[in-house]
């Protein structure tokens, strides 16, 4: 083995979420979850939330790529792939299909104890988000979903029912996926799936959010503190998206820039690793006027809960300029974290169809940000290539794209281990097998070793096959990484 560095229990795997990959949207006493009000969009064209299912509209995620029945044949290609790890999330609205009720779902809790039970005997450990998109709609509808304090109590009995159930079966836990993507409140998807709000025209939305998210921080907290208190070998985490922010330039304006743009989103890990709210968001709170609820109960919960590691996503890097060259980068949006600040297009990087700048040393970059930030296991749980694939007359598909993306990120985070000293406990690359995509609802955005017969308009047999990436990850696994 050419390297036997990377720690023996490093944990390869491959990551979904309950939304994209299980379908049954109704089956065994589910109730109705925000992601089940999201209808198709593309590269060009964002999904839109609609109020309850309509007629007539369609809706990606309701049959998804039917995992909640297929999963026993899935799971036998996952360990023939040689997955260590397979990390998903529980449905929530399996367990409470409105989210207010005082007893749980029993059909829902034994569907996950099946699924677990299946990956635990091939050999898989399940890696589990509490919350990945898709809290029960009730809760969005009926209380503004997480503006409202008591959804935060929901979630903490929520996740008391599950962690308890499953505590013997499944020791990683995140709380909420990718939390920090509503961070500046502005974009429409992100308030909805993060935090379950609509922002109204009367509102101010990076208040809302701010409110929001720290009742979701509190939530965590909470959780957390729960779950020691069942099992104290449970392993905690928090799930964020990293997106570095670059300077566009040395003016020194960009670098100030950068680092402003950043702490919004750091925001989140700040809480989730420090447990106390930065004194950066409480001079921001102060200075515009936001009044911000929180209690001196919920600042000691949040000291308490404190994540043991860090899961995040990390698909692509960013710029951010404030110097008005009048090139042909200034088409990008303005941001309201620094004088003049505009996200802008790194001239030095090439972008997949979505527009997502393809950037390896980004993520060595932000292991050691991170890392260096708050000294704390790290673990890479989504990584991938979203692409267009074709399939061959001959039925194959040769995705050497998603090769060379995944083999540069591999790379990268190995020096970022063996070199740089981070730790990390594994990496479970996004959309193992197809699955909806989160962001445009299509089926056709694929990121899989595995596909799925299915095209945007939901036509397709669902039959799966194996891409040509699918051998070439199935050996970096036996061999425990890339050769550099
Ligand atoms: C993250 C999410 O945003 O990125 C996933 O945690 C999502 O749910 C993934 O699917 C990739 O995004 P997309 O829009 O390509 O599906």
């Amino acid at each position: 083995m050419f390297n036997n560095q990377l720690p023996k229990d490093f944990l390869w795997g491959g990551a979904v979420a309950a939304h994209q990959i299980e379908g049954a949207w109704q089956s065994d006493g589910k109730g109705l979850s925000i992601a089940d009000v999201l209808t198709a969009g593309s590269n060009k064209k964002p999904r839109r939330i609609t109020d309850g299912v309509l007629e007539n509209e369609y809706y990606p995620n309701h049959e998804a790529i039917d995992f909640y029945n297929r999963y026993p044949e899935d799971i036998a290609l996952l360990k023939e792939l040689g997955l260590k790890a397979f990390r998903t999330s529980i449905a929530w609205s399996r367990i409470f299909p409105n989210g207010d009720e005082k007893e749980p779902n029993e059909a829902g809790l034994a569907y996950y104890d099946q699924l677990f039970d299946c990956l635990i005997k091939n050999n898989i450990e399940p890696i589990i988000t509490l919350s990945h998109f898709e809290m029960p709609y009730h809760l969005a509808k009926e209380y503004g979903g997480f503006r409202d304090k008591r959804v935060i109590d929901f979630f903490v009995n929520y996740a008391e029912v599950v962690i308890k159930r499953y505590q013997h079966k499944v020791k990683y836990w995140m709380t909420f996926n990718e939390i920090n993507n509503q961070a500046d409140g502005t974009h429409e998807l992100h308030a909805w799936t993060n935090s379950g709000i609509l922002v109204q025209p009367d509102e101010n939305p990076e208040e809302v959010i701010y409110q929001a998210g720290l009742n979701e921080l509190i939530a965590s907290a909470k959780a957390i503190i729960k779950a020691r208190e069942i099992n104290p070998d449970l392993k905690m985490g928090c799930m964020m998206a990293y997106v570095p922010v670059y300077p566009g330039s040395s003016e020194p304006n960009d670098q100030m820039a950068a680092l402003k743009v950043m702490e919004r989103r750091f925001f989140y890990s700040d809480i989730h690793v420090r447990g106390e709210i930065p004194s950066y968001a409480i001079k921001k709170w102060h200075k515009k006027g936001y009044k911000i609820d929180y209690s001196q109960a919920e600042l000691e919960a949040l000291k308490e809960g404190t994540v043991d590691y860090i899961g995040f996503s990390y698909y692509m890097s960013n710029a951010v300029t404030t110097v008005d060259d009048r090139s042909n980068r200034l088409d990008g949006y303005s941001v309201n974290d620094y004088p003049n600040a505009k996200i802008v297009n790194n001239p030095y990087l090439k972008s997949n169809d979505w527009g997502w700048q393809i950037d390896s040393i980004g993520l060595r970059y932000i292991l050691n940000v991170v890392y260096q930030r708050y000294n704390k296991p790290l673990f890479i749980v989504e990584n991938g290539f979203g692409a267009y694939d074709q399939v061959e007359a001959d039925g194959s598909i040769q995705d050497d794209y998603r090769v060379s993306y995944l083999q540069a990120h591999i790379e990268q985070m190995q020096l970022a281990i063996l070199e740089d000293g981070v730790e990390v406990l594994g990496y479970t690359p996004w959309g193992v097998i197809d699955i909806v995509s989160f962001g445009s609802g299509e089926m056709e955005k694929r990121y899989g070793f595995i596909h799925v017969d299915k095209d945007n308009q939901g036509n397709g047999t669902l039959r799966r096959s194996k891409k040509s990436s699918f051998s070439w990850y199935q050996q970096i696994i036996k061999q425990n990484g890339v050769e550099a």
